[in-house]
């Protein structure tokens, strides 16, 4: 089974993510934990670039950079991990692409579907969870120290925000919603009964 946490900076999903692993590995069940971009020796060095280049990137060159990332990490990480029957739990994955170069910097939306759909070979998530958060919790949560992509500004995360109700609208079956404004406690009993209900 694999299952990716999405949503804007600041949502809170990584903290939720190594709390649904630990309850997982709890029920018996082998997991791997793993995070787009920067999941293999390659990715490290994109992820570097994707978030610390100070020159201009250009939106096409970021897009490439993240799928040249993801095509690495489902090559070597995540299809490896499913076939030996683990459960894979990743911190970002197409919907990512979709969401920041998509709607936040206006790249074609079917195009990055295509180019999602080659970089993974049609691997899907079978479940995917989606972190809403308005973007003042989510800009608090962040902080003052800001890497590129979080230096991008309050429209570019309302339209990334916005972006990922839409996939889940298109997509109802496989992405779920949840309000991650609500305490750690309120949010991770959420995930786990999504996670459970999908699970049987
Ligand atoms: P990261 O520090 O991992 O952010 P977070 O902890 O919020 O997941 O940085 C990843 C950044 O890269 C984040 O701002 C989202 C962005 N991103 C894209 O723009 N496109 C993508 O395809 C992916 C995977 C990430």
């Amino acid at each position: 089974m694999f299952i990716t946490f999405e949503g804007a900076d600041g949502c809170g999903k990584t903290t939720q993510l190594k709390l649904a692993a630990q309850y997982l590995e709890s029920q018996g069940k082998q997991v791997v934990v793993t995070r787009e971009p920067g999941s293999t020796g390659l990715g490290v060095q994109l992820r570097e670039i994707l978030l610390g280049y100070d020159g201009e990137v250009s939106s096409r060159a970021e897009q490439f950079l993240f799928l040249a990332d993801r095509a690495q990490h489902v090559d070597m990480v995540i299809k490896p991990a499913l076939a030996a029957g683990k459960i894979v739990l990743c911190d970002r994955h197409t919907d990512s692409t979709t969401a920041y170069q998509g709607y936040g910097r206006g790249l074609n939306l079917e195009r990055i579907d295509y180019l999602n759909n080659i970089t993974t070979d049609g691997l899907k998530p079978d479940l995917t969870i989606v972190f809403d958060v308005d973007i003042e919790t989510s800009a608090a949560r962040v902080g003052a120290q800001k890497d590129r992509m979080e230096s991008a500004g309050t429209g570019f995360f309302n339209r990334v925000r916005q972006g990922y109700l839409e996939i889940a609208k298109r997509e109802p079956s496989r992405v779920k919603v949840v309000d991650a404004a609500r305490s750690i406690e309120q949010v991770h009993s959420d995930i786990t009964s999504i996670i459970g209900k999908s699970l049987n």
